[in-house]
């Protein structure tokens, strides 16, 4: 069986958890640094598999050596927005977290793969990279498939068709300029933008930038966790069933996109080794200027990292 860690058991993380174990995949191991919470959801979890009828077995955890030799490590560990903060308000509290528990993780597994979750997402992943001394190949972020779910929700409820039929693609960093593609979205093969008039696909396209916030602004209390567990879980998949799956995430740049040195939302192809090719769209100048403005973004957050 293969292992699968993930540190912070909070809400993302414990969510991560509950949809991985039901597809019986990997053990899991839960770490978090409150004392006995990653125990109990562990316990609770494997009390629900009888039911489910998943022979995994779920680990928790406030140290790192119960994660040894695990094939991915998917981080969520970090805090969560407040209403009214942009997720790069928090930029130094997450920086302490992410450093710490890349570095224990890696002591425990060498080999093992990354996925990050925690915000700001794509200057995490760069942190994560630089603290582990990571190939591309092996760190990973997770924002384009819940950005791009979000938008393809969107679409599935304005349209009424079945959210299987929408394929959208959101690129760039993972803030308030990412890049929803409409062009290259579509409905069982149909453009979008022949599906919905200008007005409403505009009005979908601003609820999808700003779709964290509007889940922070109802919660009150945290942020998202179904969906972005959802889009890890599936990220998970792709690489320990060698999916050769394409699917929008972040990853290091080196010149694709007309960009380097920056982790950045772009449609990634991931198996079992993780990051194996980065696919390259034909974009026209609009969209490569909004791609721009959004590296631009990326890269000034990177700079007022403290490495
Ligand atoms: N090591 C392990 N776990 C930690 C550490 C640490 N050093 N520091 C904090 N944690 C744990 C917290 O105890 C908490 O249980 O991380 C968990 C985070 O869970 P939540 O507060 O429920 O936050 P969540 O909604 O899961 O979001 C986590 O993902 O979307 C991003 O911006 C979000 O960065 C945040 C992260």
């Amino acid at each position: 069986m293969s292992k699968v860690t993930i540190i912070g058991a909070g809400q993302t993380g414990a969510t991560t958890a509950h949809w991985l174990a039901e597809r019986e995949l990997a053990d899991l191991v839960l770490v978090d640094i409150v004392e006995g919470m990653p125990q109990g959801k562990a316990l609770d979890l494997m009390e629900a598999m009888p039911v489910i009828g998943s022979d995994v077995k779920v680990t928790g955890s406030n140290g790192y050596e119960e994660t040894a030799d695990s094939d991915i490590v998917v981080l969520t560990a970090g805090l969560p927005r407040k209403p009214g903060m942009s997720r790069d308000d928090l930029l130094a509290a997450n920086t302490k977290i992410v450093r710490t528990a890349v570095e224990n993780a890696l002591k425990y597994s060498p080999e093992a793969i990354f996925i990050i979750l925690t915000n700001p997402l794509d200057v995490m992943s760069y942190l994560a990279m630089k603290v582990g001394n990571l190939p591309r190949e092996r760190i990973i972020g997770q924002a384009g498939i819940l950005d791009s779910a979000r938008m393809r929700a969107f679409v599935a409820m304005e349209l009424g068709v079945s959210v299987q039929n929408v394929h959208c693609y959101v690129l760039g960093g993972h803030g308030d300029n990412m890049v929803p593609l409409t062009r290259h979205s579509n409905v069982a093969g149909v453009p979008l933008v022949d599906m919905l008039p200008p007005d409403r696909l505009e009005a979908i396209v601003e609820r999808t930038r700003k779709g964290g916030g509007e889940i922070v602004g109802l919660l009150k209390t945290g942020s998202a966790f179904y969906a972005p567990a959802a889009a890890l879980a599936q990220m998970v998949e792709a690489i320990l069933l060698d999916r050769h799956l394409v699917v929008p995430a972040s990853a290091y740049l080196e010149g694709e996109y007309g960009q380097e040195g920056i982790f950045f939302g772009v449609p990634v192809q991931l198996g079992r080794g993780g990051l194996e090719k980065v696919i390259e769209y034909k974009l026209n100048d609009e969209e490569q200027a909004a791609l721009q403005k959004s590296a631009d973004h990326v890269r000034q957050t990177i700079k007022k990292l403290d490495i």
